[in-house]
């Protein structure tokens, strides 16, 4: 592949299958004799189950078993607490509370599964669940941030995002300072696919799951370390994914337990996780509250930031995220200092969601740099060119690529930036006001360690295989297209097998590096296969033998040479003559330590035109633009659509996801979809994607860096921007709802 060659557009490979039923989800999948099971969450926050009725569940039809805290089968590698013991080797700092499933009458937070119902349908689950009854001797819980922000702590085992340059309040000696505090709710992920388990004991050390993970290999250590068997007796399969989001990051105690239980009853067991359980058995985004200082001069150079994030997490474990990241490189200032602090609250663990952490803090700081350009009286792009980082000010290295100053003029061209009137509420339009803003995201470029195998075979079809999930972006349309641009095989002749432990070791997809770990994995394979013909082709007595291997192209099966048109062999030729049936090739890929001279981040910049109806306080985004500066983009139709996906998610997160805790309880009062409002149709504006498009020559082959979360991150802070810019109101609170603007 030359890097100098941008991708032409392509249809999503399994598109197809997606919208006609072909594609199967873990749910779709049947087993003989299979049963099915359902949760029965706590009624209450904190405290503990005094009595636990299950006689007439026991009794109902079709039931097969009751699983509680007084009957639950042991899950052997669990004799250390769990908390995200299950996931993997990874020692975990002990936590004051304890939440093994099923293993105590102890309650830690709302939704805790107290008992699991196994019958023979669905339904019948369904019914004998609700026949269940406890009784609870209940505490005070603690469910609300807000309350106890100041009880911040230091996570276990984490340095607690602390970073200094220069000193913690150089911001305070600048002619121009600014503290505002930002707040987000818990969001939740809920994908439209529920979240589950098929899990089939097929003898005591074999063990099929069919599950909604991001990572099969993850799931398959996870299990193995639970029930100390052999990994490679257990076979993962999660090939479509109805979106993740990042709640399928993590193996989550309730799939365990489904698969102890399936042993203890001896058939396959089904978990199909109902809406209200999306919100608390599966991660959200944590409630988050910020503070942010900044100081600048009159010319508008920064001067100091400092950045401090309070956010909660469970009793049982320390979740943490990189909220505060972002402020540490993003701009050239020479005094900044960062603080991240969780509270333990009486509630389920946060899981990293869309953008994690980063998406938190960029609406903190790209909301506090839109607000210092408003005092400032300057554009608040020019605020940002006053402030660019050329080189990463954190870490003192170049960054591998940084196209932003391009990315920044491309969007403003294409949002019609020069309408904007750096005077809030200056523009109107009818009853309603005008407003333009901005904001910039960043996340960083991984390149992780991965597996791939290609397979050529002398008719010229090839077959790539990865053990990689794809959780919706379109990874098997990427990984085809990078092993055609090495190999020339014709898109429709590529089949691409994936989702699979069967397969070559594959990282979990998320972070927004699958394209750049598995397709460097995938071009290292074909082009292991393009090695191997270049030395049949050119050895003594073979077509092209006396040639250089520089000299040669491969396209559509042929290899030729490139200064000279008759000479060429055909790859099935040259195949049958070397007796070969297929050339099989198996490459592990990894970055390089070179790789450590660079700081590698992918970069976005958001643009929102909105409209504010003062009376009503309603915020509709009129237009998008959001702009990625990620490297080479190997697939740009789905990459553009992925792109359009996030901004969705960014409408939602800016104006009207809140996941709404009654403080009373500790429960959600809105965890179904009707009453948490996630973007639909009509609250999405056609969105405008930029790709830069530029190959990054460091991070990999393909010059590709990662940009899913980048279609997320920064997106809020831009819709706050705009609001400010057309109302003059400034919201730190979301998200943006009508209220807030009356
Ligand atoms: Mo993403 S939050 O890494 O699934």
């Amino acid at each position: 592949m030359t890097n100098n060659t941008k991708n032409p557009p392509i249809d999503r490979i399994d598109g197809r299958m997606k919208v006609t039923g072909g594609a199967k989800y873990f749910a779709d999948f049947e087993l003989p004799n299979t049963s099915y099971c359902v949760i029965v969450g706590s009624e209450i926050a904190k405290g503990a189950i005094t009595s636990l009725d299950t006689k007439k569940a026991q009794g109902a039809p079709g039931v097969l078993g009751v699983f509680t805290h007084q009957n639950m089968p042991p899950i052997p590698g669990w004799d250390a607490p769990v908390g995200g013991e299950a996931d993997g080797p990874a020692p975990k700092p002990k936590t004051e509370e304890t939440y093994r499933i099923l293993s105590s009458p102890k309650i830690l937070f709302d939704g805790q599964p107290i008992a699991i119902v196994v019958a023979d349908t669905y339904e019948r689950a369904i019914y004998a669940a609700s026949l269940v009854k406890a009784t609870y001797t209940k505490q005070a819980a603690r469910t609300d941030l807000q309350k106890h922000v100041s009880e911040g702590v230091a996570p276990r085992g984490a340095d607690g995002g602390n970073y200094l340059r220069g000193t913690a309040d150089g911001y305070k000696t600048a002619p121009v300072t600014l503290e505002a505090n930002y707040t987000i709710p818990v969001e939740v992920h809920n994908p439209m696919e529920l979240h589950g388990i098929l899990a089939h004991w097929t003898g005591d050390k074999q063990l099929l799951i069919y599950a909604k993970t991001q990572g099969v290999n993850a799931t398959q250590n996870a299990m193995a370390q639970a029930f100390k068997i052999d990994p490679k007796n257990i076979h993962v399969h999660t090939e479509f994914m109805g979106g993740g989001f990042g709640m399928g990051l993590r193996t989550w105690p309730q799939e365990t337990a489904v698969v102890a239980i399936a042993r203890k009853i001896g058939r396959p067991l089904k978990l199909v996780m109902n809406r209200s359980q999306m919100f608390t058995l599966v991660g959200h985004r944590p409630t988050t509250v910020q503070t942010i200082n900044m100081g600048a001069d009159q010319d508008g150079k920064l001067i100091g930031i400092a950045h401090a994030a309070t956010a909660e997490t469970a009793r049982y474990e320390d979740f943490t995220e990189a909220t505060v990241n972002m402020t540490k490189f993003m701009y050239a200032c020479p005094n900044v200092s960062t603080r991240y602090r969780i509270v333990r609250l009486d509630r389920s663990v946060p899981i990293w969601m869309r953008g994690p952490g980063e998406a938190t803090g960029a609406f903190a700081l790209e909301s506090a740099m839109d607000e210092m350009a408003h005092k400032l009286n300057l554009d608040p792009i020019e605020f940002r060119l006053r402030n660019y980082s050329e080189t990463d000010p954190e870490r003192n290295r170049p960054y591998s690529s940084k196209n932003l100053k391009e990315a920044y003029q491309r969007g403003a061209d294409a949002i019609g930036w020069k309408e904007r009137k750096n005077q809030p509420g200056s523009t109107r339009d009818g009853d309603w006001l005008i407003g333009y803003g901005m904001s910039t995201g960043v996340f960083s470029a991984f390149r992780w360690e991965a597996s791939a195998r290609a397979l050529l075979k002398a008719d010229g079809s090839l077959t790539i295989q990865s053990a990689v999930t794809d959780i919706g972006p379109g990874t098997g349309t990427a990984l085809t297209m990078i092993a055609h641009n090495v190999l020339g095989v014709p898109m429709n002749r590529i089949k691409i097998e994936y989702g699979d432990t069967s397969l070559p070791k594959a990282p979990t997809q998320g972070g927004s590096a699958i394209v750049s770990a598995v397709g460097s994995a995938v071009f290292d394979a074909c082009t292991g296969i393009k090695n191997e013909l270049m030395e049949l082709a050119l050895k003594a007595g073979a077509p092209l033998a006396g040639r250089q291997a520089d000299e040669l192209t491969l396209a559509d099966g042929v290899l030729s040479v490139s200064t000279d048109s008759g000479k060429k062999v055909s790859v099935s030729d040259l195949m049958q003559a070397n007796k070969l049936t297929v050339i099989d090739k198996t490459k592990d890929s990894k970055g390089s330590p070179e790789q450590e001279k660079y700081s590698m981040y992918s970069f976005s910049v958001h643009f929102v035109q909105v409209r504010v109806n003062p009376l009503t306080g309603v915020v509709r985004v009129s237009k998008a633009v959001s702009v990625a500066d990620s490297g080479r983009i190997v697939s740009p139709k789905t990459a553009a659509s992925q792109m359009i996906g996030g901004v969705a998610g960014g409408i939602g997160m800016a104006l009207t996801e809140e996941a709404v805790i009654d403080h009373r309880f500790g429960r959600f009062v809105n965890n179904n979809l009707a009453d948490y409002h996630v973007a639909v149709h009509a609250d999405v504006p056609a969105i405008e994607t930029i790709m830069i498009d530029k190959p990054d020559p460091i991070i990999n082959p393909m010059g590709a860096k990662g940009m899913g979360e980048i279609a997320l991150i920064g997106f809020a802070g831009a819709v706050a921007n705009a609001v400010f810019n057309a109302t003059g109101q400034r919201v730190r609170d979301l998200p943006i709802t009508p209220d807030k603007l009356l």
